[in-house]
């Protein structure tokens, strides 16, 4: 194991896309930021120092941070904001893990710029359950915003805009050469015929779940969110913000209309003809996201076994609900709301792990509850009320090494929408999902116990439910939220409590000492 070190300051700097040139925060003046590589085993250091105006804050997405929730990142949830002036150091193992994650800042949408690839190569000696690549590359899909970020966020808080709102959808933060003025920003990658090349596939679009495919090609899927899969192949990846895939681009070129292209450019072969655009499923094929989710299974060797909880120690049932709040400071006096349980997470002015830590009284509550306190038809005839939402900083508390199971159920309510829930300080098993409202007589028996995807990100479907299981034994202050940033904005959020074990070496490690102070 070794000791890798990076330093990232935040800067402004001038960036054009579109021909509309304007001011993004940036780390290290790149866009997208660095790409951090490290070593299953390896400690990392990384100094972030804010050059900024803005308050700032880095999210290692996907990395456990095993009882070290203080380099966990989300703002006022695990630190406070580093500020103007100041640094920093996210000081984190990465143990148990390698693939694929990313970077990304977690504090307002800041990260709408601010973000990057994690490549974790497994242990020297320990090789990939799959054929070496010859090359790989890392594809970023992102979103390009000619205006101010900021002012859409205020308009979206106030009216609840249509999430698909940027101007383009980009790769590696080019939005290629389908959009009007952008022929110079297109990604580009050489390829040679005959050999295999491994993609990193991130989502890092703050709304948009996307489809990303390769004309000519098939997609070998292997891995997802830092996890091996079953290899399968496939024409099109579905990709929700907050995933990662790796897949293998099969062999004989660019990539999805409405979203941004890239081209593939075979070396020895003249670029004469235009590329072609893959075939992809329109953005509301339910049918396609369905089976493309049941061919995700964990690989389930010897090596890398997939252990999913059998027992139940504590069975969540989250319903998720939308509606509007009478906010007289508002543009038409209603602002739009998001709630688990009818409870809109509101943030604390203090870092909630913190509060934990040292015992701070006063910062939240741990009265979280389990289920719906009044249940009804969640995916009947739509509903426009918002069932009595209440703001508050409520958490659920989990006992050290439980297991939890936890189903999240969309509904009616306003719109029925898929929405990618993010648990950060775990990986989670997909046990079940479907369509409808969750039967907690019939829907068990149907779990996948044995061979279910393990991971960071799940969909929960437009109208439906999903399952998952985890085992509580990482101590602190988890977030989990909606990962598309205009629901997390309205309030589709929460944390979990996970209590300390016993024995000093199942508690949460002390605070580093430069922790920023609120
Ligand atoms: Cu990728 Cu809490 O986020």
């Amino acid at each position: 194991a070794a000791i890798k070190k990076y330093q990232f300051d935040v800067q402004v700097k001038n960036v054009s896309r579109l021909c509309h040139a304007k001011p993004i925060v940036t780390i290290n003046g790149r866009f997208p930021g660095p790409t951090i590589y490290v070593r299953e085993g390896d400690r990392v250091l990384i100094n972030v120092t804010n050059h900024a105006q803005y308050n700032m804050s880095i999210h290692w997405h996907g990395l456990k941070q095993y009882r070290n929730g203080w380099a966990d990142g989300p703002a006022y949830v695990t630190q406070c904001p580093i500020q103007t002036g100041s640094s920093y150091t996210y000081d984190f193992n990465v143990t148990g893990q390698r693939g694929t994650l990313w970077w990304h800042a977690h504090i307002l949408w800041l990260r709408a710029t601010v973000y990057g690839a994690i490549v974790i190569l497994p242990k020297q000696g320990t090789p990939f359950p799959f054929p070496r690549p010859y090359r790989e590359a890392e594809i970023i899909l992102g979103e390009w915003w000619n205006g101010n970020v900021e002012e859409f966020v205020n308009k979206a808080n106030n009216l609840g805009l249509p999430p698909n709102s940027s101007d383009a959808h980009t790769i590696n933060g080019k939005p290629g050469p389908l959009f009007p003025c952008s022929e110079k920003h297109t990604f580009a990658m050489e390829v040679e015929q005959g050999k295999t090349y491994l993609l990193r596939i991130i989502n890092a679009a703050l709304n948009d779940e996307l489809f990303f495919g390769i004309a000519g090609h098939n997609l070998t899927v292997v891995e997802v969110d830092a996890v091996y899969t079953k290899p399968f192949t496939t024409e099109a990846i579905l990709i929700a913000p907050g995933q990662t895939t790796n897949a293998f681009m099969d062999a004989p070129v660019a990539v999805d209309n409405k979203t941004a292209t890239g081209i593939f450019q075979y070396r020895g072969i003249p670029n004469t003809v235009l590329p072609s655009l893959p075939q992809l499923p329109a953005s509301n094929d339910t049918a396609f996201a369905l089976s493309y989710n049941k061919k995700l299974k964990s690989l389930n060797t010897p090596n890398f076994p997939a252990n999913v909880p059998l027992k139940v120690d504590r069975k969540l049932f989250y319903t998720i609900g939308f509606g509007k709040e009478s906010c007289p400071t508002c543009l038409n006096g209603t602002r739009f709301v998001a709630s688990l349980n009818n409870i809109s997470f509101e943030m604390p002015q203090v870092g909630l792990l913190q509060a934990h830590y040292f015992n701070l009284k006063g910062v939240f509550k741990t009265d979280f509850p389990d289920r719906p306190q009044t249940p009804f038809n969640y995916t009947g005839a739509p509903l426009t009320a918002s069932l009595g939402t209440s703001t508050g900083t409520r958490l659920s508390k989990i006992a050290f090494n439980s297991t939890v199971e936890l189903v999240l159920q969309d509904t009616n309510l306003l719109t029925v929408e898929s929405h990618p829930f993010h648990l950060h300080g775990y990986n989670f098993f997909v046990v079940g999902t479907g369509i409808g409202n969750f039967d907690p007589a019939k829907d068990p028996a149907k779990y996948n116990l044995v061979d279910p995807v393990e991971r960071n990100t799940v969909g929960v479907p437009t109208g439906g439910w999903t399952a998952i299981r985890f085992r509580a034994d990482n101590p602190g202050v988890w977030f989990m939220h909606c990962h598309l940033e205009l629901h997390t904005g309205w309030g589709l959020k929460t944390a979990f409590v996970v209590e300390d074990g016993p024995g000093s070496d199942h508690s949460v490690l002390p605070p580093p000492k430069d922790l920023p102070p609120c």
